[in-house]
């Protein structure tokens, strides 16, 4: 249980994502996330949530992250801090989305005042549905 504890490396962590909510666009809903993913390798991507005025394409910080680092080749991933006012939990996509690289992962779910919780993706999401789950496919 001891890499649910605090430590510095994930008060660090939790800092990027409290920066990264400052380039949050959220004109509709007004709430600022902020997201830090760190890659096994000690890399970090950033990410914040981008709203749509069509609602429906609005896409979370975790994502955004998730996103950036699998676009830029990083797919081994270790942990992701999350940062709200009010230190609001990843949402079930995100859940999922982080389910696919890293059924391991650790989540550490802060506010800006950098109060948080360490999380494993396991106890956010148990008996999920994975990449192992589909059969192979027949060409
Ligand atoms: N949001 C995130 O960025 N991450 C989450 O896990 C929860 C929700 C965003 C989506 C939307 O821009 C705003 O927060 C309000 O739902």
């Amino acid at each position: 249980m001891t890499d649910l504890q605090k430590t510095p490396q994930w008060d660090n962590l939790l800092k990027l994502a409290i920066e990264a909510r400052e380039y949050s666009y959220s004109p509709y809903s007004h709430y600022k996330v902020g997201a830090a993913l760190l890659t096994t390798r000690g890399k970090v991507f950033s990410g914040c949530n981008i709203e749509n005025a069509a609602y429906t394409p609005s896409n979370c910080a975790e994502r955004t992250a998730i996103f950036k680092a699998v676009s830029a080749g990083e797919r081994d991933f270790a942990a992701i801090a999350v940062a709200t006012i009010n230190g609001g939990a990843p949402c079930g996509i995100c859940r999922q989305v982080m389910r696919e690289f890293a059924p391991n992962l650790t989540i550490i779910v802060g506010n800006v005042a950098g109060d948080y919780q360490v999380f494993r993706l396991t106890d956010l999401l148990p008996h999920s549905f994975g990449p192992e789950n589909l059969p192979p496919v027949q060409l």
